[in-house]
């Protein structure tokens, strides 16, 4: 068995948009009475859209209609697409293109996995569209992490099987999934207390690509 494909997460391993997800949940805690902490956004990584707003609610024991939960994403959505819409390529991880373009030299498919809805539009942002052979997002699955789906419908995408294929993750929502999937999960970034990855890279300008294939 040979490492044959890599499925990254987006928000958190290509680029920092966490900061701007935050800003968006503490509007819609205030209009819950509620203060979000740096903690709980934490918590929030890697899981889908309507998941965080129930975690929220959670939280701040709110109870409110379907109707008022709909408006609540709509407007935390319209205001992170405002943040989104300012983000240039200079925001893609220093090192992530020369180390994704030495992976893609190497005969290694690349795809990116994310719970977000709008991976698609983060990734023509940073101008990175045609840096992979696919792109699976919140919205195409049925569940999103930590449930596999993302990371199997990547791995078909790729027409690899998932044996041979290798998550990158930043959240502990996206290592349980790709555990799910029986997919092998390095874990991106400094966290220390994630449980499930194999390695840890704590950036990409020293990621090693021979250390990820010494996985298989
Ligand atoms: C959603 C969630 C966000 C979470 C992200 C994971 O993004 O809202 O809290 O961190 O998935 O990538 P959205 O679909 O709103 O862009």
């Amino acid at each position: 068995m040979s490492l044959a494909a890599i499925i990254y997460n987006l928000d958190g391993v290509i680029t920092d948009t966490a900061k701007y997800h935050f800003e968006s949940w503490k509007w819609v805690s205030k209009q819950l009475d509620y203060k979000l902490s740096e903690k709980q956004n934490l918590k929030l990584k890697g899981i889908g859209r309507k998941e965080s707003l129930e975690k929220i609610l959670k939280w701040s024991g709110s109870r409110i209609s379907e109707a008022q939960k709909q408006h609540l994403l709509q407007m935390k959505n319209q205001m992170y697409l405002e943040f989104i819409d300012t983000m240039t390529p200079s925001e893609i991880f220093p090192g992530f293109k020369k180390f994704n373009s030495s992976v893609k030299e190497n005969g290694i498919k690349v795809a990116i996995g994310s719970s977000s809805r709008n991976a698609i539009r983060i990734i023509d942002k940073l101008d990175l569209v045609l840096d992979f052979h696919a792109i699976v997002d919140g919205g195409m699955t049925e569940h999103t992490k930590p449930e596999p789906d993302i990371f199997l419908l990547a791995a078909e995408k790729l027409q690899t099987p998932t044996s041979s294929c290798l998550v990158i993750e930043d959240s502990q929502a996206g290592l349980s999934a790709a555990k799910k999937a029986g997919i092998k999960g390095v874990l991106y970034g400094e966290d220390k207390g994630l449980k499930g990855a194999q390695l840890q890279i704590k950036n990409w300008e020293h990621a090693h690509l021979d250390k990820l294939n010494d996985l298989f």
